[in-house]
């Protein structure tokens, strides 16, 4: 029986999207590097289905109808090498690759050319959705090689999420593309994670919230504007008991965030690029804090500060923390789809950023139901330079902004810490800034490094020999 299609990885995520295919009605050949998580895999979750197990690449190559069509679910960085100086001598020209997995986007661009040189289409292809959406429908965001694409469209179109516009798959664009926006859709992702969680911080450190109650206010946004996945499974983690204690699970769960990489890469490129996105760096920088478990609790007891407590009234204050969350959240948004505008210049990768918004509709983690409004804006300007430029989400902003900057104001007087939503409002309060003081800053970079400067009411360029006079 020769397979339509090809799983190379076999934890959880590339186990899914096996069965998804083969739910489909492909014949899928499988290979793992352990041959015990194959037999498992078989013997548990195959029976009665079109699943080949292979046990070396050689096989699983051979088991594969031509030109071969494969996916690896292997993790990023060297195992991929690993798996790719291996196969890629095996396969035929027009056979097509897609890595399935968060690589760097710098080596998507370098493993395009290597498959490039045995003829080989390669896609870099972001997956999102995690466990279950491998298995039931993620959001697919591929890139690289065109051709490549078209012959396994019909597949990842089949196998994705179908969002209110349809399947959640497209074809983005040339060279790493679908890495790229796979990666700031998880820059995203810590941005909104961040602001839920200083947002729960609020709500239980500042107004001292049981669990539940808490869960029901995330139950009330996520019915409302904030309606998407993560609001979801706050509400559903709010309200898990741990068995053996009957407290809140989640508040048995140390408080120290781990992190596999990929909002550390978006804020990276951010930066090299020059696209401002401080909410999703603040994101990374919330975590890196966090790991500092142990000094954390020893500058407790030295570092003074207020007693966390939130002394406002409560509706008034939830009411206020609805719009600061709004914009917080919407400033990620913003600040991505920003960041994939910049990089797509840089870049050359042509991004439709409506395409993005309508596939991150459903099947991945930042799924929302304000997406479909940000398709609509980018079909209608294309070139928005920042969603909240847009009728509805400056609205989101009119509307929030002064119950903003009353929670901030409480926050700091708490010393509660909220860096993203600090972020956010000073991302706008500077994006809507006509003067800044920037001029301050070339000023002394002039003074101390005869760096010049230009000014406003003459053209050209200026130095001042600021000590003389
Ligand atoms: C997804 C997730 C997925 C994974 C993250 C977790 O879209 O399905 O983003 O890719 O859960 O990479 O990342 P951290 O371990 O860095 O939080």
């Amino acid at each position: 029986m020769s397979a339509d299609f090809g799983v190379i990885g076999l934890a959880v995520m590339g186990q899914n999207l096996a069965l998804n295919v083969e739910s489909r009605d492909y014949t899928v050949a499988v290979y793992n590097r352990t041959r015990f998580r194959t037999d498992e895999f078989m013997r548990d979750k195959c029976e009665g289905k079109r699943v080949v197990p292979t046990h070396s690449l050689k096989e699983f190559v051979e088991a594969l109808s031509v030109p071969r069509k494969m996916i690896l679910m292997v993790k990023a960085g060297p195992a991929t090498d690993a798996v790719l100086e291996q196969l890629f001598p095996l396969l035929s020209s027009g056979d097509v690759v897609i890595d399935g997995g968060n690589a760097h986007y710098s080596d998507t661009e370098k493993r395009i050319q290597q498959a490039g040189k045995h003829g080989i289409h390669y896609l870099g292809t972001g997956i999102s959705g995690g466990e279950d959406g491998a298995l039931h429908g993620p959001a697919i965001m591929a890139g690289g090689d065109r051709e490549g694409y078209e012959q396994v469209e019909e597949i990842l179109v089949k196998i994705a999420a179908v969002g209110p516009e349809g399947p959640c798959c497209a074809y983005f664009g040339p060279g790493s593309s679908g890495h790229y926006v796979k990666m700031v859709h998880n820059g995203i992702e810590y941005a909104i994670m961040e602001t839920i969680a200083e947002a729960y911080d609020l709500m239980s450190r500042g107004l001292k919230m049981t669990a539940q109650k808490m869960a029901s206010v995330f139950a009330e946004w996520n019915n409302g504007d904030l309606s998407s996945y993560l609001f979801e499974i706050t509400e559903k983690i709010l309200r898990r008991v741990d068995p053996d204690t009957g407290k809140p699970l989640v508040d048995l769960i140390l408080d120290r965030a781990a992190q596999k990489g990929t909002g550390k890469w978006s804020t990276q490129s951010a930066l090299d690029i020059g696209s401002p996105a401080p909410t999703i760096a603040m994101s990374v920088f919330a975590r890196v804090i966090s790991a500092l478990k142990e000094e954390r609790v020893e500058a407790q007891d030295v570092l003074s500060g207020p007693d966390n407590k939130i002394s406002a009234d409560r509706d008034e204050f939830l009411r206020d923390l609805f719009g600061t969350v709004k914009i917080t959240v919407l400033a990620a948004y913003a600040q991505g789809f920003r960041q994939l505008q910049d990089a797509s210049r840089e870049r050359g990768y042509n991004l439709d950023s409506a395409e993005v918004a309508r596939v991150w509709m459903a099947g991945c983690i930042i799924r929302a139901r304000t997406l479909t409004q940000m398709a609509q804006v980018f079909r209608e300007e294309p070139d928005l330079p920042l969603v909240f430029l847009a009728t509805p989400f400056r609205e989101v902003w009119d509307k929030g902004q002064s119950g903003l900057r009353r929670v901030l104001a409480q926050a700091h007087a708490s010393g509660i810490p909220i860096p993203a939503i600090d972020s956010a409002i000073d991302f706008l309060d500077a994006y809507r800034s006509a003067r800044l003081p920037a001029n301050m800053i070339q000023a002394q970079r002039d003074f101390f490094g005869a760096h010049t400067y230009k000014r406003i009411d003459k053209d050209g360029v200026f130095h001042t020999k600021w000590e003389e006079g």
